[in-house]
């Protein structure tokens, strides 16, 4: 049957940035993840299974019962105070000293990096961004249509010595912030060290410029110790974190530390956006915090990250072919793996979803397009039996590549 083709009858109307914009790659990953018999390496969903759903009953309970109405109300554009105070201790655990007018609540980090995003850049703005970088970062900025300047990546991060190289060329005052996630990052699961961290602030003083510093995985260690957030060394760092891997991302709920002029503007982009977050979902919040479940919840889920993660690392040096490579993580959700660069992760997907196993191509996390010789591996979702059967299968499409590439350059 022939396939109808649908042209959109509204496309001359859109406005010039929905070209830049993507949809996000991952998103549309999701799906496949219902196919019968899919193994799920793509997705980043947390694990909600260690939170007791009788406990968000009596968080839920309590706070019809404390707050009634006011839960049922639209609240301040800042964030309800009651969920704030875990904020601040939470921070504080993190070396970071906020007060309640230091920072605002969010509809999760996304939301942040959008705000941030329709807060300073102008259609050609540089920013400065890790390659690869957070897939939804780059989807939110992109609809504001900055020039991104991309820095390398090794296995300590951000090659921060490139960035110095770089700035030397631009000055000072180039950019209008510098974008990292310091910690287990996503997509590359490494963690920048605190000679970096410190040399990266210093070149930010030297060239004037911001630092945004997005923290979502910190908590989610699995060995080795707690390395400062950038925020910790300097206040001018803006600061974004969620509830969304300690406890539910279904509650949408993160945070934003930024310095008070800056903070003054992200509060006006958040009443155009979306007036105020969930004033229900923050005090459900705040009540199931109050009685600190969730430390005993965190355990569990860094024992079971950390189980996966281990089991994926040795499933790879069991099926993954000579010529390919791994990093490995000390926490978060993901690996990020290298393969030969004559092969294209993006092109080899169809072959791997038809032997039942997802990931997600490393193009995707590159504002340019590059890194089809990447992919991202999630560990968080799986179990681990799964997931070493996933990179079994995963390995084996890899080796047929590799020898069909192998084949053709005989040929020629
Ligand atoms: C690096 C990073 N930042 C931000 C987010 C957004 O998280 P949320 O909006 O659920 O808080 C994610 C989610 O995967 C992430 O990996």
């Amino acid at each position: 049957m022939a396939h109808e083709i649908h042209l959109d009858p509204w496309a001359d109307l859109y406005a010039t940035r929905m070209s830049n914009m993507k949809g996000s790659a991952i998103r549309a990953m999701m799906g496949s993840a219902e196919i019968p018999g899919m193994i799920a390496l793509a997705g980043g969903l947390p694990n909600t299974k260690p939170i007791g759903l009788d406990d968000v009953v009596r968080a839920t309970r309590e706070t019809m019962k404390a707050e009634g109405g006011t839960a049922l109300q639209y609240g301040s554009s800042e964030g309800h105070k009651g969920l704030k105070r875990h904020i601040i201790k939470l921070m504080a655990e993190e070396g970071v000293t906020v007060d309640y007018d230091d920072f605002i609540l969010t509809q999760g980090s996304q939301q942040a990096l959008d705000l941030v995003a329709r807060t300073f850049i102008d259609v050609g703005d540089r920013i400065i961004v890790e390659a690869p970088s957070y897939v939804g970062a780059l989807q939110a900025t992109s609809g504001y249509q900055p020039d991104y300047l991309q820095i390398r990546m090794d296995d300590d991060g951000m090659v921060v010595d490139e960035l110095a190289v770089a700035l030397k060329k631009l000055g000072p005052r180039s950019a209008k912030f510098i974008y990292v996630v310091p910690n287990f990052h996503n997509p590359a699961g490494v963690t920048l060290p605190l000679e970096r961290r410190k040399r990266l602030i210093e070149l930010a003083r030297q060239y004037e410029l911001l630092i945004f510093e997005d923290n979502p995985y910190g908590r989610l260690r699995y060995e080795g110790e707690d390395i400062p957030s950038l925020r910790s060394m300097d206040e001018s760092v803006m600061y974004t974190s969620t509830f969304s891997k300690i406890f539910s991302p279904g509650m949408r709920i993160g945070w934003i530390i930024a310095p008070h002029p800056i903070l003054d503007k992200i509060v006006i982009g958040k009443q155009a956006s979306d007036l105020c977050s969930s004033n229900f979902a923050q005090m459900v919040l705040e009540h199931y915090f109050d009685r600190n479940l969730w430390q005993k919840n965190i355990e569990q889920l860094r024992d079971v990250y950390r189980s996966r993660r281990d089991a994926m690392i040795a499933a790879l040096e069991e099926f993954f072919p000579e010529g390919t490579s791994w990093t490995k993580p000390a926490g978060g959700f993901f690996l990020w793996a290298t393969l030969p660069e004559y092969l294209d992760s993006s092109e080899m997907l169809a072959e791997a979803i038809e032997n039942k196993v997802s990931y997600v191509p490393g193009n995707a996390f590159y504002a340019d397009g590059s890194g089809a010789h990447h992919m991202r591996l999630a560990f968080c979702y799986e179990d681990e039996e799964k997931i070493t059967e996933a990179i079994k299968r995963l390995g084996k499409v890899i080796k047929g590549q590799m020898a069909l590439a192998k084949s053709l350059l005989i040929k020629e």
